[in-house]
């Protein structure tokens, strides 16, 4: 019999609470730990951390100067290296041959590839070392456009290992993305690859990154051989990553560098037009990232852990690369689509490496209801034992479907909200803990401390903005790269010494909370953060286009879906052949990811006296909402009802 790690609520329907199997078998179970790690934070994660190898211990746990609450660090003065928490531990503690990763390529008629602790830091070191010939120091950035081939993760803690700092970009976007990020970064070397798979199709993944590099500071281009495709080739600067490691040693001392150090930056989107870099250091968000793979997903030495994020968006940095290898656990790197050659291959991985912990977003969860319940019914899902949601909120009907289909009402599903910039999982349920229940996140993790606020910073008791009090997390970001003003601006200045997540929540009476979403300009499409401002500046760089104004509307699969409303230089362009163009603009600006679903061509937008595009009322009219608010106060109020036509508004 399996075993089942949660029971029902006898009076409450749907509210589901930790079995005593699982309270047995998890790491937390006493609901006590919330107001202990709260009654001093500091001493909560100093012993926390404490966990970790410290080349030398910190002087100060932590430090938030006067007045500047953005300025504040954690383990001040200790010395500590990533990779060598991720591996080195791990093979010296005698746990050398344990497999780190099981890598399934997209191709079936390619076979798995089992990689051990010991093999993988041998692979790290022969690469970090190959990059030390190349120039690479401590504090260079390093950009990483790769597919999620074994190579990413080896590309990182070679990067971590002699004290550089990562930048990934996304393998899905485009060149001129890559480009952006290089340049911003001031990155000197990129590494990529000639190809990759996507849904059985063979993508050249270096002629995007030949855009990425040109006119940039990239000196160095290291390609990883994926696939037999001949690609463009620049001597002097593009070399294999093969031939480079195959000389090397596969011995490589780790830097050790001061807990402040910066580990990565990964650019986000905000609520300009421009995505922004987001800076995490090295102590304090492997520390959180330990203990929340730990904690929320009770990993354990015989799990085989799977979070099927790519490592382009920070939910793969933290649970697909060092959440799991800090824990020196068995993880799955997945190379393909959910849905290629079919829409059981995900089932059919967790069926073939009997996995665990699967982490996954709601997104993917609406796309396998629609494809129906018979595709995971053919496989046995009985190995799962704890089910994770991220990126958005999830709803009852996808909470239900997976909670049911997916995890056979055995294994708890927790629903983990977090950010790029807060590094790590930050409000969630604990397995051991509960209660775990449809659109609920949970709490703050231990030793996290959250509020929710008004307009006015003013504590709000139902509803309100979510903020985060001091000390702030570990894992949270230390700034945005070489913009400590929009640093300030974004996060710190609505509310006073408190961080502004741009999240809405509801905080119910059992002090549980549900997310209810962004309050800024920001979209989750499909699980995938994407800014208005971002599209729009990307769409009126097209020839036709005059301006633009893009809104999300609501989609059963995505969550969000771009729809766009363009104003064209020649009106009597305002055709389909158009309309395909501006998405194959987009595409080469960002990339498919941000592809609009619905393209408007109009003559005006609705705008404030002082030209502000008011994007409220065009989110009404996508959405049908019977409220569009008072339109007197435009500078064009005359727009709207044309609008209304164009939509199909109240059709
Ligand atoms: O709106 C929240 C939503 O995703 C945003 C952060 O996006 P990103 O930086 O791409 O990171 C996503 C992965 C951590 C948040 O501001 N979000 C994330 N997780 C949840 C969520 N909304 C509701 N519930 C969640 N579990």
């Amino acid at each position: 019999m399996t075993t089942k790690w949660i029971v029902e609520d006898k009076e409450k329907e749907n509210v589901f609470w930790p079995s005593e199997e699982m309270k047995k078998a998890a790491w937390v179970s006493d609901p006590k730990i919330y107001d202990e790690a709260l009654k001093d934070q500091k001493a909560f994660w100093a012993e926390k951390a404490g966990a970790l190898h410290w080349e030398k211990k910190w002087d100060n746990v932590y430090e938030q100067e006067p007045g500047k609450p953005w300025n504040f660090k954690w383990f001040v003065g200790g010395k500590i290296n990533a990779a060598y928490n991720c591996l080195d531990r791990h093979v010296e503690g005698g746990k050398g041959d344990k497999v780190a990763m099981i890598w399934v390529p997209e191709p079936t008629d390619e076979k798995p590839v089992k990689i051990t602790y010991s093999e993988l830091n041998k692979k790290v070191n022969k690469f970090a070392n190959a990059l030390k010939k190349l120039g690479i120091k401590k504090g260079d950035r390093v950009g990483v456009y790769l597919p999620m081939i074994p190579e990413l993760m080896i590309s990182l803690l070679a990067v971590a290992r002699i004290g550089a700092v990562h930048n990934v970009v996304f393998s899905a976007f485009s060149g001129e993305s890559v480009k952006d990020r290089m340049e911003d970064a001031e990155a000197k070397l990129l590494i990529t690859a000639n190809g990759y798979y996507r849904r059985g199709k063979l993508l050249d993944l270096k002629k995007n990154a030949d855009i990425g590099v040109e006119g940039t500071p990239v000196k160095n281009v290291v390609v990883v051989k994926r696939a037999e495709l001949d690609v463009n080739w620049v001597d002097g600067r593009d070399h294999w990553f093969h031939e480079l490691i195959e000389k090397e040693s596969e011995k490589c001392e780790s830097e050790f560098v001061e807990a402040n150090d910066m580990l990565f930056m990964l650019y986000t989107s905000g609520t300009t037009g421009k995505p922004k870099g987001i800076v995490h250091d090295t102590a304090g968000y492997l520390t959180q990232a330990y203990w929340t793979t730990k904690w929320n997903f009770n990993a354990k030495d015989d799990d085989v852990f799977w979070c099927t994020a790519d490592v382009g968006w920070i939910t793969g940095h933290t649970y697909g690369c060092y959440g799991p290898f800090s824990n020196g656990i068995t993880q799955i790197v997945f190379e393909g689509a959910p849905d290629y050659p079919d829409i059981g291959r995900w089932w059919k991985t967790i069926q073939d490496h009997k996995v665990s912990v699967f982490y996954t977003a709601p997104t993917a969860i609406r796309m396998f209801i629609k494809a129906g319940d018979a595709w995971p019914k053919k496989y046995n899902l009985e190995s799962l034992k704890i089910l994770g949601s991220v990126g958005e909120p999830i709803d009852e009907e996808a909470w239900l479907w997976y909670f049911r289909t997916i995890g056979g009402g055995r294994c708890p599903i927790i629903d983990t909200w977090w950010q790029t910039e807060t590094g790590a999982n930050v409000v969630n349920t604990l397995p051991g803990i509960g209660p775990f229940i449809p659109t609920v996140a949970g709490r703050p993790f231990p030793g996290i401390d959250m509020k929710l606020v008004d307009e006015e910073g003013n504590d709000a008791e139902m509803s309100g903005y979510l903020v985060e009090k001091p000390p702030f997390a570990p894992g949270m970001l230390r700034g945005i790269y070489k913009n400590e003003q929009k640093y300030i601006d974004t996060y710190w200045s609505r509310f006073k010494n408190l961080y502004d997540t741009s999240d809405g929540a509801k905080l119910r009476e059992d002090g549980l909370i549900r997310i209810t979403g962004r309050v800024d300009d920001v979209m989750k499409v499909a699980g995938h953060r994407l800014s208005t401002g971002e599209l729009e500046n990307a769409i009126n760089e097209h020839e036709l286009v005059r301006e633009s104004a893009v809104v999300p509307r609501p989609d059963k699969i995505k969550g969000e879906v771009p729809i766009v409303f363009a104003l064209l230089i020649d009106p009597s362009k305002a055709t389909e052949e158009t309309k395909a163009e501006i998405v194959r603009h987009v595409d080469k600006m960002i990339g498919p990811t941000a592809r609009p679903a619905a393209i408007y061509f109009v003559d005006d937008v609705p705008k404030t006296r002082s030209g502000k595009i008011m994007r409220r009322i065009l989110r009404g009219l996508v959405t049908n909402d019977t409220n569009l608010g008072n339109v007197t106060t435009l500078m064009n109020p005359e727009c709207v009802e044309h609008l209304k036509e164009v939509v199909g508004y109240g059709g």
